[in-house]
């Protein structure tokens, strides 16, 4: 049994369409998307039509919470500002009403059974909190502690858009009752997982731009029951690229949109950059969004380092 595991695809349908060529040559039995779908990149629309004609079995991330929350009434009344808001207010305005059906029905959390293997579990986050991911620096206890409740031994999460594969052990805890009874009997056995991240389709964070996924393959001679394999396809981003002016979006996104377009052209984590720099530097008041970032430009100079890397003005096609 071969899965292909895709997640954080972020409305970027070219890097869909060459993931999905690369499955076409691997022909996986099963393909799951573990969330995010749209945001970020201007072509949501394609990416919910695109997998909705598919059999693959799709879940739900945060980006598809900030639309139906929006939507729904649910959100904060600071999302209605349109210089902080106005990604998502473009991105409402370019899914049609089925499409946020669509989305209203997707699960969060899943548990594949398949034949002559070991369960696996899949969520974007944790279950229960979608924002949640983990890093190469996050310790095991911290990841064993967020596993607690997943009984499954394989764990595939995504979010952090960061290629991941570890074995985490918890601590044995100490057991509730008389601490004579936990000194007299045994010890109890500690658990351990396997946390699996594919990386991201449309938006990695790696700091490698190529569209990211991974294939897990039945094995029962691994512990947990599965092999892993990430893969990475190159291919061109520009037309990406250009969609963010072609299609309004840069200009009705502001601040957001354009740093979800640096992070699609380094591949680097922009947004946490600009965030971290604006804290440590500007008054929480006093300056707008966008004096904000033209701010940080002037000090940091990140946006000749983002220019002097995009391939839509630069010789280079595909990297
Ligand atoms: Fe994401
Ligand atoms: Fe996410």
């Amino acid at each position: 049994m071969r899965l292909a595991i895709l997640a954080d695809i972020h409305g970027n349908i070219y890097a869909l369409q060459a993931v999905a060529g690369r499955l076409e040559q691997l022909q996986p039995d099963a393909v799951i998307v573990v969330g995010d779908l749209i945001n970020a990149v201007p072509f949501s629309s394609q990416v919910v039509d695109f997998l909705r004609q598919t059999d693959w079995i799709i879940l739900r991330g945060n980006h598809e919470f900030y639309y139906l929350d929006f939507v729904n009434g649910r959100a904060p009344d600071a999302w209605q500002d349109a210089e902080r808001w106005g990604q998502l207010h473009w991105l409402v305005a370019h899914l049609r009403p089925d499409q946020g059906v669509y989305l209203a029905a997707l699960p969060d959390d899943m548990t594949l059974y398949f034949p002559g293997t070991e369960p696996i579990r899949l969520a974007h986050g944790i279950p229960g909190q979608h924002r949640f991911g983990f890093t190469e620096d996050m310790p095991d206890d911290e990841i064993a502690a967020a596993l607690q409740d997943v009984s499954q031994q394989v764990y595939v999460n995504a979010h952090t858009h960061v290629q991941f594969d570890r074995i985490v052990q918890a601590r044995p805890s100490h057991p509730a009752g008389d601490p004579a009874d936990f000194l007299n009997g045994p010890s109890p056995a500690p658990r351990t997982w396997r946390a699996v991240n594919p990386g991201s389709v449309g938006l990695p964070l790696n700091g490698d731009v190529r569209a990211q996924f991974a294939i897990l393959e039945s094995d029962p001679a691994v512990w947990g029951g599965w092999r892993v394999y990430h893969h990475r396809v190159a291919y061109d981003r520009r037309p990406a690229l250009e969609g963010y002016i072609t299609s309004g979006m840069l200009e009705a996104g502001g601040v957001m949109s354009e740093l979800f377009y640096w992070e699609l052209v380094t591949a680097e984590r922009e947004i946490p950059y600009f965030f971290l720099w604006k804290r440590a530097h500007l008054p929480p008041d006093g300056l707008s969004f966008q004096e904000e970032l033209d701010a940080y430009k002037a000090a940091t100079g990140r946006d000749a380092y983002v220019r002097a890397r995009d391939p839509r003005l630069t010789r280079t096609t595909i990297r």
